[in-house]
C-alpha cells in the first residue's frame, strides 16, 4: 500500500476529470468457490485499489465530484466475525490509512445512491466484471442487470484507464518487485524442465514461489509442449526429449502489481537446428521491438506492425514465406504465425485496464475518442505515454487447425509457403516475453536481471 496522499491526490484528479456528479467505485467480495464459506483467494478490483488502497473485500466508494466530498461504506466487524477472522480494524482507521474520514455502513450507500438518482444527478460507474458486482450494482441503480452496461460511464472508463495507464516511480519499484517474482519462477523452471517430468510439477513450483513471496499468480500458469495453443491451461503432459517447453507465467508482488514473462527451451537442454532457426526469428522480433516502444508512438503501426515485419522477413528466409514481407503483413498472412497482439498494458491487471472493455466489448463507436485521447481502451488506436507499461511478446505458432482452415479457404495464396509449412504441423510453439515501461528513448525491460533468453544461455541452464 502507498502513502494516504498519494490516493488523496489520485482521487482529487480524478474529481478534476469528471466534474459532474457521483463516482461509484465498487471492491469486491469474496467470491465462493463451492459454498459460502470457501472462497477463492480474495482479488480486490484494481480500480478501487488504485483510488482507494484497501485490499479487502465488500467495501464501496463514492467521490462527489461536485462537492469533493469522499465515502467509504463498508461493515465493522461484529464479535462474531472476529471469532473467525480474529481482531481487525474498524472502518474509520481503514479510512484514515487512505486519507478518508467519511465512514459509513455499507447499508448508508443505498441511500446516497437513491438521493442522487432523486436529484437526477449522474452515477458513474464502470462496468462490472464480476457477477456478484453486477447483482450489487444492479440492486444499487434499480436497474436490470442487462442494462448496466448501457449505463456504463464511458468518461469514468477514460478517465481511469488514462489516470491508471501512466506508472508513478513507486509503481515502477512495485513492477520490478513483481519481476524479482518472475525471474525466480522462470529460472526455477528451467532447471527443472527434463524428460520425464510432468508439466504441472513445474507449474505447481513456479506458483509456489509466486505464493510463497508474492501474493500468488497473476495468471493461470502456461506450461506446455503444446506452445502453438497460446493459452494452453492443460499441463497434464511428460516431458519429451525432442521438444518445444513454453512457460508463460508471472505473479503479484504484495502491492499487487504483476510481471508476466514468457519463455520457450528444449527439453533435451539442447536446441535442434529447426528449433533455433525459428527461434532466433521470435528472439529478434523480441529484441528490437523494445527501441519502437517510445513515448508518443503509437501501438500498431510503430509497434506491433514493426514485430510483425521483423518475423515476416525471418519467415521469408527460411522459406515459409515466399513474398515480401511487407506484402505479407500488408495481407494478413501473420495472423497464421502469431495471432495476438504483440503487446498489452501491465499494471495491477496482468492485462492492464481491459475491465474498461478492451475484448469483452465492441468499442469500434468509441475509436474517435480512443485516437483523440490515446488511451489504452482501444489497441489499435492505443499511443504510448511516459511511463506506459506493456508487455513485449512476440511468438510464432504453427497450429494445425488453422493451417487447415487457411489452406482451405485458399488465403495467402503465392504468399505462403503450405508444402513447407506441412513439416512443421508437430513443431509447437514458441514465444518470448518481457515487460516494458515506455521512455522517450524507447522501452526499458523491467527487471535488474535477464532472464535467459538466448540460445546459449538457454542451453547453459535448462535441465541443470
Ligand atoms: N500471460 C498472458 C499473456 O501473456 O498475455
Ligand atoms: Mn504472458
Ligand atoms: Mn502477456
Amino acid at each position: 500500500m502507498f502513502s494516504a496522499n498519494t490516493y488523496k491526490s489520485r482521487r482529487a484528479e480524478l474529481r478534476k476529470r469528471i466534474g459532474n456528479g457521483l463516482i461509484l467505485i465498487a471492491g469486491n467480495t469474496y467470491s465462493p468457490n463451492n459454498y459460502p464459506n470457501n472462497a477463492y483467494y480474495f482479488r480486490q478490483d484494481s480500480t478501487f485499489l488504485y483510488y482507494f488502497g484497501l485490499n479487502l473485500p465488500t467495501l464501496m466508494a463514492v467521490i462527489d465530484a461536485e462537492s469533493g466530498e469522499e465515502m467509504l461504506f463498508g461493515d465493522d466487524f461484529t464479535v462474531e466475525d472476529i471469532i473467525w477472522t480474529g481482531p481487525q480494524p474498524c472502518l474509520v482507521e481503514l479510512g484514515a490509512q487512505v486519507g478518508v474520514t467519511n465512514c459509513q455502513p455499507l447499508k448508508a450507500l443505498d441511500g446516497v445512491i437513491a438521493e442522487a438518482l432523486k436529484l437526477g444527478r449522474k452515477i458513474h460507474f464502470l462496468p462490472p466484471y464480476r457477477g456478484e458486482s453486477k447483482i450489487e450494482l444492479a440492486r444499487l441503480l434499480g436497474l436490470p442487470i442487462a442494462e448496466l452496461y448501457n449505463h456504463k460511464s464511458v468518461d469514468l472508463m477514460f478517465a481511469v484507464a488514462e489516470m491508471r495507464e501512466v506508472k508513478s516511480a513507486e509503481e515502477i519499484e512495485a513492477l520490478e518487485r513483481a519481476f524479482q517474482l518472475g525471474y525466480a519462477m522462470h529460472t526455477t523452471a528451467m532447471k527443472m524442465c527434463k524428460a520425464g517430468v510432468v508439466e504441472r510439477e513445474i507449474a505447481g513450483a513456479m506458483e509456489g514461489i509466486a505464493k510463497a513471496q508474492g501474493l500468488g499468480v497473476s495468471f493461470p500458469s502456461i506450461v506446455s509442449q503444446h506452445g502453438e495453443t497460446l493459452h494452453n491451461l492443460n499441463s497434464d503432459g511428460v516431458l519429451e526429449n525432442g521438444r518445444l517447453l513454453l512457460v508463460d507465467g508471472g505473479a503479484e508482488s504484495l502491492e499487487n502489481y504483476c510481471s508476466d514473462h514468457t519463455r520457450t527451451y528444449p527439453v533435451s537442454g539442447k536446441f535442434t537446428q529447426k528449433q533455433k532457426d525459428i527461434y532466433e526469428i521470435v528472439l529478434r522480433a523480441h529484441d528490437e521491438a523494445p527501441k519502437n516502444m517510445r513515448t508518443g508512438a503509437m501501438y500498431m503501426e510503430d509497434v506491433h506492425k514493426k514485430a510483425l515485419l521483423s518475423l515476416a522477413e525471418g519467415l521469408h528466409d527460411v522459406g515459409l514465406i515466399n513474398s515480401s514481407a511487407e506484402d505479407a503483413v500488408e495481407a494478413g498472412a501473420m495472423y497464421l504465425f502469431m495471432p495476438h497482439g504483440l503487446s498489452h498494458g501491465l499494471g495491477m491487471d496482468v492485462h492492464d485496464c481491459e475491465a474498461m472493455g478492451e475484448r469483452s466489448y465492441d468499442f469500434s463507436e468509441m475509436k474517435e475518442r480512443a485516437i483523440a485521447s490515446g488511451t489504452c481502451v482501444y489497441r489499435a488506436a492505443w499511443k504510448l505515454h511516459e511511463g506506459t507499461v506493456m508487455s513485449n511478446e512476440p511468438g510464432i505458432y504453427f497450429i494445425p487447425a488453422l493451417i487447415d482452415k487457411s489452406k482451405a479457404e485458399g488465403l495467402y495464396k503465392g504468399i505462403v509457403n503450405y508444402d513447407l509449412l506441412d513439416e512443421y504441423r508437430d513443431f509447437g510453439g514458441i514465444r518470448i516475453e518481457d515487460d516494458i515501461v515506455v521512455t522517450a528513448e524507447g522501452g526499458r525491460v523491467i527487471g535488474d536481471k535477464h532472464i535467459p533468453s538466448t540460445v546459449e544461455e538457454l542451453e547453459a541452464v535448462v535441465g541443470k
